[in-house]
């Protein structure tokens, strides 16, 4: 038998923020009135939930918020939820104000606190979202897309003043332990180098892609560099300048940072929130919690949390080859 539909939802962001969590805040609320719950916003994330701050929404309430970045409910790092006392805590706020029922959007981190809630006992469902598409159960998460578009114009636009100058630039990009974006921002950009996390290497073999670039004859050379690589943009910065004679090109470093993490949804992002964050209500609505809702083979589908947590999904080995190939 399965359980009971909850009557009065809450949903939370947690984690770094990604364009398309207002997506999923709003296609949760709005299914969820649909179906004749009532839905309460969680302010700030874990650290909300520990402290009761809950607000009730309307469907007006999550208008005009799905094109927008970030996340209206707001995200922050809750170390008392990290603790027992913590959770229990954030149980009996979930109780006293009759929320019977939880949607946490967020990354890796995030649904390892989901996970803490359901082996409460408490109606959770994870809706996969973070920027590094990290996640074990879901091919892609909600903010990759748009990230991965804001480091791709930031790329071109280096490459067109790398050209003039005929400079080679590093270019760090976000991801932590997962080399995603970096990889797919390297292929789509044409890069000639790309450093990840998953495969350590030598600052030699860097810098000797690329002077090979100059000895082909381009104008300018990019090597994308996942934030975690192993030589990090900082030790391949110091081993590149100090070659730099023999490089040919000019040498530069920038790093992106929280500037991929800022943009508006694009349409993909919009898409894959409105379909997860109705899919999670759906799970909910037939009586399944305790899983993750993401994207299988564009189907929305779910992965227990116990099966996502404490593990990072790592680069498709096949890409790392094409990039290579397609460097040269
Ligand atoms: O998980 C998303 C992410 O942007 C990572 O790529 C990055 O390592 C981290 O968050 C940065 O965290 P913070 O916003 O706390 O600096």
């Amino acid at each position: 038998m399965p359980d009971a539909a909850p009557r009065h939802l809450a949903v939370l962001t947690s984690g770094g923020d990604a364009p398309g969590m207002n997506a999923a805040i709003r296609a949760i609320t709005r299914t969820a009135l649909a179906r004749g719950w009532r839905v309460s916003g969680v302010r700030d994330g874990y650290a909300g939930l520990v402290e009761g701050r809950f607000d009730e929404l309307a469907s007006r309430d999550v208008g005009g918020i799905l094109q927008r970045g970030g996340t209206v409910l707001g995200s922050a790092r809750s170390p008392e939820f990290r603790e027992e006392v913590g959770q229990r805590t954030a149980l009996a706020h979930l109780r006293e104000a009759g929320i019977d029922g939880l949607v946490v959007i967020g990354g890796n981190g995030s649904q390892t606190g989901s996970h803490a809630l359901h082996q409460h006992g408490f109606p959770v469902v994870g809706v996969a979202s973070t920027i590094d598409n990290d996640l074990v159960g879901s091919d892609i998460t909600i903010g990759v897309d748009s990230a991965l578009n804001t480091a791709l114009e930031a790329v071109d636009r280096l490459k067109t003043t790398a050209s003039s100058h005929r400079r080679a630039f590093l270019v760090e990009v976000m991801g932590r332990d997962c080399g995603y974006l970096a990889l797919a921002t390297g292929i789509a950009s044409g890069a000639e180098a790309v450093v990840v996390p998953e495969h350590p290497t030598s600052p030699e073999a860097v810098v000797e892609q690329l002077r090979a670039a100059y000895a082909r004859g381009n104008s300018h050379a990019v090597a994308v560099v996942g934030e975690g690589s192993d030589p990090d943009t900082e030790q391949l910065l110091a081993h590149a300048k100090a070659h730099e004679d023999d490089l040919g090109f000019e040498l530069r470093a920038t790093v992106l940072g929280h500037v991929q993490r800022g943009a508006a949804p694009g349409a993909f992002d919009r898409l894959l929130a409105s379909r997860l964050g109705a899919g999670a209500v759906d799970r909910l609505a037939a009586g399944e919690h305790g899983v993750l809702v993401g994207l299988h083979g564009n189907q929305v589908d779910t992965t227990p949390l116990a099966e996502v947590i404490g593990v990072t999904k790592s680069v498709d080995e096949r890409l790392l080859d094409l990039a290579n190939v397609l460097a040269t």
